[in-house]
Order: C-alpha cells, then structure tokens, then sequence
C-alpha cells in the first residue's frame, strides 16, 4: 500500500520532476510495466530505508517481484554489521551476473550500509562490473535521480556521500505490512561502541521533528496500523539535536495520546541513556508495550569498558530491577557480543551470570566479528574462533534453559495477541503478546491484523500454544 509517510520539511521538487521523465524512459524500455526486486539486509531502520525506496520505485511505475529472475530493477540493500552479513550480499551480487548476462536490459543496484565503506565500493567497482548503480545511506531520497542517471547517462553511477545533509521529510513508502509499521524517529549513531561500524556508515544522529513523528504516527493509527515501532540505533537520545528539544519519553506519551487501538514499541535503548523517566512513561502509557530492548553486550566491566559502551553492570542491573519495579509484567530482550577481543573465560562468565540473574525473555547472541576501521578491530584477538564457539553454545543453551522456563510460566495466563500470520502447523495462528512472545492457536485467517485474547495452555521451548477466548 502506498501512502505519504510524512509531511514536507524539505522540498523534493526535483527528484519529482526525475520520477516524471523516469515513467517515459521505462515505458519506452520495457514496454509495459516494470518490475523491481528490492531485497534488504540488516537491521530495522534498514528495512524502513527499503520501504521508502520501494515508495519511491512505485511512484516511477514499477510493480515488485520476488525474485531476481524476473526483475528489470534489482536493488540490494546491504548491511554491514558482521562479516557475514557482508559475505552474503558479495554472495548473492556475484549469483547475478550469469541472471544479468541472459537479461541485458536488467539494471543492478546496490545501496546500504556496506556500500558506505570505501574498500566495499572500490571491490564493487573493480571485481563486479555489472553492477551499474552504487549509492549510500546519505543519498536514498536521490533514488530517483540516480535511476534516471543510470539509465539515460553513459557508464555506472557511483554516489557515495560521506556525510547526511539533513532528513528528507515526504517520501512515499510501500510497507511490507498493513498492521505492522516502522516509524523512524532518528537517524545515525553518536556512541561508537569500540567493535560497531555503524556510526561510521550511518553518520552523526539526527532526529526527526516531533511533528513530523506525529503526524506519521497519526497516519498509521487512521490507515489502521495496530503496532508501530519507533526506530533509532539509540531512541533514549532522541529530539536532544532539535532545535526546541523534546525528550524520548515526551515523544512516547504524545504518541500514546493519540486516540485508537494500537501498540507501540520502539529500539534500540542504550543502557546508558536510558533513564527513570522514560522506564516511567513507560510505564503509565498504557499502548506502550510492557517490553523493553535493552542491549548489554557484555556483563564485565573490563570488557564494557573496552567496548566503549559507558555504563558498568551494576548500573545495567540497577535500571533492570527498577523498570521491573515499575512494569512488574516488563519483558526484557537484550544483545550479547561472545569473544570480544581479549576477553577471558572468566569474564565471559560474568556475562552468563548476568544473563542468569536478569532472565530475559530472548537474546540476540554474536559472535564478535572484526569490522574494518573500528578500535576493536585492531585489539588483539588470542581466543580461537572454536574456544569462541563453545562459549557461544554455553550461553545460548542457558538462555533456552531460561526462555523455557520463562513459557513454563506463563501456561493459564492470558493475553492480548496481535495475530500476525498462520503458525507453522495448519490450522493455526501465529501472533505476538506485548511481550515479543510468539503464540500460536487454532483461528479463521480473517483475524490476521487484529487484537485477539489467548489463554496460554503449553510451552515448547521457543513458542507458547494457546485457546482463543471471546
Ligand atoms: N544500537 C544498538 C545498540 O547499541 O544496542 C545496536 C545496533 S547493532 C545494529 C545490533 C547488534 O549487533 C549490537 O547490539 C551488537 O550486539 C551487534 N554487533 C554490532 N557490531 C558487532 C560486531 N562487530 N561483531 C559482533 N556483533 C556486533
Ligand atoms: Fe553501534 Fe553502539 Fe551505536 Fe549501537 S550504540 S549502533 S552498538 S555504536
Ligand atoms: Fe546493518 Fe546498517 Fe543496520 S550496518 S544493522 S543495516 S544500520
């Protein structure tokens, strides 16, 4: 569906006028309509990136399709996060070159965090010379410039800015979902976390206006969006770069004002800027999901301290028992880097310790990669990548141990499911509590998209069953 995600701040008359000349160029092209294959990597505020352009892509007149096969347009849009993150893309670009030799008339795009590193860009350039359009984060509302360039100039288009000139406001977006919804309220990342490459290809933090927050919001809640997740790679710094600041947790009671059934959640929430404040807003909003992600890294000091993350366990336990004090059905998530340079065993105890002591509901687990032009890259590394494994397996079979206990404890409890999908049995429903846990539970398909209540009558290991109550 597309829609107007926000309200003009900065004109885009221009790349208008591009989208305009694009629909004559693509018509005498293909000669009917043609379609992209847009596939992302990556983290949420990626696949928001991915539904504006996909806006964008449909406004010039293209259809979407799910395989590159049958695609005039493909467009990857990459993550740079781990290594393997980035062999996949080098993967499946490197798979299109026999797809591209069959079809000549296919353009090939590439765009993300990955293409923001000069030595990605420069392999790109050499190693894949059917790649026709490169371009970073900074450029994604150029989208239609750049196309019209690929497509009417001579030779590839490389177009990689090293800094943002501010946030387009107006962009169209197709979102994945009619009921789910990602709302960025901030772009980049000012905190540099000695091992994380995203500051560097995401630039400096910008927030978004609260009106323009808003007024997205409110477009949601009327085209009936019933789950809308704030984005930033650290909300709790949010609206601090306004020029009239306004705080994270202003921003969540605003949204929460807003009339209508609807859940908001949002991430990521830095430990060290999450505050009492916003743990109590929070709290008192009652379309604010009791759930709350809230990334560790690590559970000792030294290596805390290594990483650059600014706060120390102790502080990290301290705001988990007072947001439990206040949301006592609070459901914590976190983040784990196992095998952080120079970590010991010892310290990497510390970290299971922790995961024993707070019990969170699920963790994302890594494994540390080194990532090119960071501080932790360049640390010495002595644990082998198999000494790494065996830690890694340690701390995930404690989390299943927990997780499973966790469900074990929720069996005749009650809640309130957004039903996302059909479960993986036929016949059954998937859905979501506040929580981020997945039920299953026998429905009609017609419920997908709605509030549902769901007593819980078994846990298995990653997933609860239920009954649906009226
Ligand atoms: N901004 C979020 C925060 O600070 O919690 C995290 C964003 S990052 C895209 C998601 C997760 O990837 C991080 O929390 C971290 O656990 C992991 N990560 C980032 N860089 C990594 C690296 N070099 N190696 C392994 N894991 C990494
Ligand atoms: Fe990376 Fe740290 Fe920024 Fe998160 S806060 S994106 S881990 S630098
Ligand atoms: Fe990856 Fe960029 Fe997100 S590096 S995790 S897509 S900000």
């Amino acid at each position: 569906m597309l829609q107007n995600a926000e309200k003009n701040d900065t004109p885009v008359k221009s790349q208008e006028e591009y989208t305009s000349l694009l629909h004559t160029v693509l018509d005498t092209r293909y000669r009917g309509r043609p379609r992209a294959f847009v596939h992302t990597y990556g983290c949420q505020g990626n696949v928001s990136d991915g539904e504006r352009m996909k806006g964008m892509l449909a406004e010039m007149g293209y259809t979407f399709t799910d395989t590159a096969e049958d695609a005039d347009l493909v467009l990857y849009n990459t993550c740079a996060v781990r290594e393997h993150a980035e062999d996949r893309v080098f993967g499946n670009v490197g798979a299109l070159k026999n797809i591209k030799a069959a079809r000549p008339g296919m353009v090939v795009a590439l765009c993300g965090c990955m293409m923001q590193q000069p030595r990605v860009a420069e392999k790109i350039r050499k190693s894949y010379p059917f790649v026709d359009l490169v371009f970073g984060t900074h450029v994604i509302h150029r989208l239609p410039e750049l196309l019209y360039r690929t497509l009417c100039g001579k030779g590839r288009v490389f177009e990689l800015p090293d800094e943002a000139g501010g946030i387009t406001e107006g962009l169209p977006v197709v979102r994945d979902s009619s009921f789910k919804a990602f709302l960025p309220v901030m772009y980049g990342c000012n905190n540099f976390c000695s091992y994380c490459i995203v500051p560097y290809v995401r630039g400096r933090e910008r927030s978004r206006t609260l009106e323009a927050v808003l007024d997205e919001a409110r477009s949601l809640v009327e085209a009936g969006y019933r789950d809308i997740t704030l984005l930033g790679q650290n909300v709790n710094s949010y609206g601090k770069d306004l020029e009239t600041p306004v705080s994270f947790a202003q921003l969540l009671r605003e949204i929460n004002a807003i009339p209508g059934d609807f859940r908001i959640r949002f991430m990521t929430s830095h430990p060290k800027d999450c505050t009492r404040e916003l743990l109590d807003a929070m709290a008192s909003c009652e379309k604010v999901a009791k759930h709350l992600h809230l990334p560790f890294q690590s559970g000792n000091d030294r290596v805390l301290k290594e990483m650059n993350r600014r706060y120390t366990r102790e502080q990290y336990l301290e705001l988990t028992r007072y947001a439990r004090q206040v949301m006592p059905e609070l459901s914590l998530t976190s983040d784990v880097i196992v095998g952080f340079p120079g970590e010991t065993y010892e310290e990497f105890q510390d970290t299971l310790r922790l995961v024993e002591e707070v019990g969170f509901t699920s963790l994302f687990t890594f494994l540390f990669s080194p990532r090119e032009g960071t501080p932790a890259a360049k640390m010495p590394d002595p644990v082998s990548r198999e000494e790494k494994g065996k830690w890694f397996r340690e701390l995930t079979d404690l989390q299943e141990r927990i997780a499973e206990k966790r469900n074990q404890s929720l069996v005749g409890k009650r809640f309130r499911v957004l039903v996302e999908g059909p479960g993986k049995k036929e016949g059954l429903l998937a859905g979501r509590t506040q929580g981020n846990v997945v039920i299953e539970f026998p429905g009609e398909g017609s419920l997908i998209g709605s509030f549902v209540d769901v007593q819980v009558t078994q846990a298995l290991a990653w997933i609860l069953r239920g009954q649906m109550e009226s």
